[in-house]
């Protein structure tokens, strides 16, 4: 760990008041939740992996998506707990310091530590619920799962009998326009950006950061390995964001969340 990059960071820390943090999945490795590009990645052990995330697979292919469902009915989401990454930032924000969480995660585990969902952008959507793609259904994921549990391989929407997804944003559909518009909004009004757990190579959310830049923000990362916006890091630390982050925010994991 850089000490001195690690000590300038926690000075621009105590001297920001609007910072937006922006979480990727790094976050939730350590909650059991493999993330996708890592050394342990899905889609560095599996390239094909990445199919069950591509919405013009998942539309024309039936098989595709009878492996989607199987795997949300078999995710580690389901007996996750939030790590320590996500509780430092839970108890983070009761000092007022953070404008608004962006995650691309979408295992809601920001939520579950504390983080004030008002606060929070699920950018990427969320595993906890469906969505129709014909019409605009939605419900909580759990009755989709019972369906599946009751011997239906690829539920289709009860309202319109289309084609029913989890609530997530797959390769090949948009971001939900008012989320991003609410995250550029927060880049741009920031005046640090901490980046946590993300290779920051997945577009538009990757573009916050320089976005954040241009408007004169410090913008931090912390990663295991390196990431596509270091060059715009004032402050890029490496190593494992459960040690980084209680040390950077100054938040002692041992010491109970509600203290
Ligand atoms: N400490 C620090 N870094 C970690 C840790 C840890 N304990 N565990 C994993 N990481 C790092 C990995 O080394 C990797 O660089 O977290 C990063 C996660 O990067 P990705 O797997 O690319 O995940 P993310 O950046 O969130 O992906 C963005 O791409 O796959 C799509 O929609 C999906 O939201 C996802 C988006």
């Amino acid at each position: 760990m850089d000490k001195e990059q690690l000590l300038s960071g926690r000075d621009w820390i105590f001297e920001s008041n609007e910072i937006l943090v922006l979480t990727g999945a790094g976050l939730s490795t350590a909650s059991g939740i493999p993330d996708f590009r890592g050394p342990q990645g899905v889609w560095t052990k599996d390239p094909d992996a990445e199919k069950l995330s591509d919405i013009r697979y998942y539309v024309s292919d039936a098989r595709i998506r009878k492996k989607a469902w199987r795997s949300r009915r078999d995710s580690p989401v389901w007996e996750a707990t939030p790590g320590i990454g996500h509780r430092a930032i839970a108890a983070f924000e009761r000092t007022e310091k953070i404008h608004t969480l962006v995650t691309q995660n979408i295992d809601g585990l920001h939520q579950m530590a504390g983080s004030s969902p008002d606060r929070v952008i699920e950018i990427h959507g969320t595993i906890r619920e469906v969505a129709c793609l014909e019409c605009t259904y939605r419900a909580p994921m759990k009755e989709a799962l019972e369906r599946l549990e009751s011997g239906e391989e690829d539920p289709a929407c009860p309202a319109c009998n289309g084609i029913l997804k989890s609530a997530t944003v797959s390769f090949g559909q948009s971001l939900i326009p008012e989320d991003l518009a609410r995250a550029e909004r927060a880049a741009c009004a920031c005046d640090l950006l901490l980046a946590v757990g993300s290779t920051l190579s997945v577009y538009p959310v990757a573009g916050l950061v320089p976005m954040a830049k241009e408007r004169g923000a410090k913008i931090i990362i912390v990663n295991a390995e390196p990431t596509a916006m270091d060059d715009l890091a004032d402050a890029a630390l490496f190593g494992d964001l459960n040690e980084l982050l209680p040390a950077l925010l100054n938040w002692n994991p041992e010491v109970s969340d509600t203290e």
